[in-house]
């Protein structure tokens, strides 16, 4: 039987009816997936893309006040009259347990409404890469695709594709078949961080990776607005073991 891994740097270098029937990561590591997990790790019930934030505000008013909290960014900085930006820290237990999350992102959230009419829909991050790898073993077409910054591909999520594909070639039972972004991808990983710690390796700190993501357009943005501990916060590999499922209909996103 064989097995693909696709990685799409952009949205716009994948139709959506090319998705039908694969598993897809949705990859926007800086921050979009990395806040979005954390929320959920936080004990939120459940987080609700949207596009728009009128949509989302009209959304927030339908339900009781106290079971919903708006979060998000535009240009990187918090919206108007939501309670949360898009820094991961900021989605701890005690703001946002037992309630639903509706988030609006610049790139992130359209990423996820991008991939509607896939099979499967996950997120994906450096702090979950390993549970997503672990769960992406055995799926025979698999499709990477990166959020990029305003329509422009940003490394960061380039390097955690490139970090997916390799640990996946390197499972051994399975020979991926992958097109030529993947490949440029793993490329792209393996020149700055060549071997895994299983491999003799060495462990890759936060400050280490978040280096070269904080160079990436979209890093770059937030180093700009002072963010540089969010950058920290997202380089933390493994920090969860848990993979975000999105509902492809409802845009709703639960730990599976
Ligand atoms: C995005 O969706 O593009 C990101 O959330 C951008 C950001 O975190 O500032």
């Amino acid at each position: 039987m064989s097995h693909t891994i696709n990685v799409y740097s952009l949205p716009s270098l994948v139709s959506p009816d090319e998705l039908i029937g694969g598993t897809v990561v949705v990859v926007d590591v800086l921050r979009a997936s990395t806040t979005i997990i954390h929320a959920l790790e936080a004990g939120a019930k459940q987080v609700q893309a949207c596009l728009e934030v009128d949509d989302a505000k009209q959304m927030a008013n339908q339900m009781t006040a106290e079971d919903v909290i708006l979060g998000g960014e535009r240009n990187g900085l918090p919206i108007e009259g939501f309670k949360l930006g898009n820094s991961p820290n900021e989605y701890e237990p005690h703001i946002v347990g037992n309630k639903t999350v509706i988030i609006t992102t610049t790139n992130g959230t359209r990423a996820i409404a991008h991939c509607h009419k896939a099979k499967r829909v996950i997120l994906g991050a450096f702090v979950n890469a390993s549970a997503i790898c672990r769960d992406l073993i055995g799926q025979q077409t698999v499709a990477i695709v990166c959020a990029g910054t305003d329509g422009e591909i940003s490394s960061d999520d380039v390097l955690l594709a490139g970090l997916m594909v390799d640990r996946l070639q390197r499972h051994g039972d399975i020979n991926f078949k992958l097109n030529s972004q993947a490949i440029t991808a793993r490329e792209q990983w393996l020149s700055l961080f060549a071997l895994p710690v299983s491999l003799g390796g060495e462990p890759l700190e936060p400050e280490k990776l978040a280096k070269p993501l904080s160079k990436s357009l979209g890093g770059r943005s937030l180093v700009d607005l002072g963010l540089m501990n969010d950058i920290v916060d997202s380089a933390r590999i493994d920090r969860f073991d848990s993979v975000p499922e999105v509902d492809t209909e409802t845009l709703r996103i639960h730990l599976s």
